[in-house]
C-alpha cells in the first residue's frame, strides 16, 4: 500500500512512518521539514497520487482555540479535498480522548477536525488516544517563562506513541 503520513516527522508521526515501512508499505511523509506545508496545501495533490490511505498526525503548538481551529480546519479540508481528487479511499485521523467533551483551547481544533472528517465524503476512521508517555517531555519543552519550565498538574492514563502508531497503521491497512 502507499500510505501518506501527514505530520510524519512528529512525535507519533515518525513512529507511524517507521511502522508503515516495517510492514512493507510505502510511506510518503508530508511535513514542512520534508517540503510540504499542509496549511497552504501546495504540492499536496502530487503527493497523494495513487495513495491508498492518508494518516493525519499533524499538530500545531498552541493553546489558543482560534489558532487550533484555524490550523486543524485548514489542514483537514486540504487533506480531504486532495484525497478525494486523488481517489484516496481511507482517511485515518488521530484525535484525543475527551476532546469532543471539552472542546476548548487546543481541543477546539480537534473537535473541528473530527466534525469535518465525520461529515466529509472520504471514508474515514478516527482513533482517539490518551496522552502519550512522550507528552511529559513535550510539555516540559513547550511551556517556558525564561529559564523556568511550567508543568501543569494533570491526571492522565498515558500510552506509548509507538503503540498508537501501530494501531493507526492497522486501521489504515483495514
Ligand atoms: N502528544 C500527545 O500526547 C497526543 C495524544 C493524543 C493525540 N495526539 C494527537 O496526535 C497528533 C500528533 O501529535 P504530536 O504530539 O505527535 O505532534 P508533534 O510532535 O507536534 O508533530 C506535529 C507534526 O505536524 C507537522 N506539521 C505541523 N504544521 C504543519 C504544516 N503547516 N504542514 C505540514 N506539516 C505540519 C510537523 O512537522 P513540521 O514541523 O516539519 O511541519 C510534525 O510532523 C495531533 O493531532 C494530536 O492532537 C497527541
Amino acid at each position: 500500500m502507499k500510505i501518506v503520513v501527514a505530520g510524519g516527522t512528529g512525535t507519533v508521526g515518525r513512529h507511524v512512518a517507521d511502522v508503515v515501512r516495517e510492514r512493507g508499505h510505502t510511506a510518503v511523509v508530508l511535513s514542512r521539514a520534508t517540503g510540504t506545508d499542509l496549511v497552504s496545501g501546495k504540492g499536496m495533490a502530487r503527493a497523494l497520487e495513487e495513495a491508498n490511505a492518508v494518516i493525519d498526525v499533524t499538530s500545531v503548538k498552541t493553546q489558543s482555540a482560534k489558532a487550533s481551529v484555524a490550523f486543524f480546519s485548514t489542514v483537514t479540508r486540504n487533506l480531504l479535498n486532495a484525497g478525494r481528487a486523488a481517489g484516496v479511499h481511507h482517511h485515518v485521523a488521530l484525535s484525543i480522548v475527551g476532546s469532543n467533551l471539552a472542546p476548548y483551547g487546543y481541543y477546539a481544533g480537534k473537535a473541528a477536525q473530527e466534525h469535518l472528517i465525520s461529515n466529509g465524503n472520504v471514508p474515514w476512521t478516527m482513533l482517539r488516544a490518551t496522552q502519550f508517555h512522550e507528552f511529559a517531555q513535550q510539555i516540559f519543552r513547550r511551556f517556558t517563562v525564561g529559564p523556568i519550565h511550567v508543568i501543569p498538574v494533570m491526571k492522565c492514563q498515558p500510552v506509548a506513541a509507538r503503540e498508537v502508531a501501530e494501531r493507526l497503521v492497522t486501521l489504515a491497512e483495514g
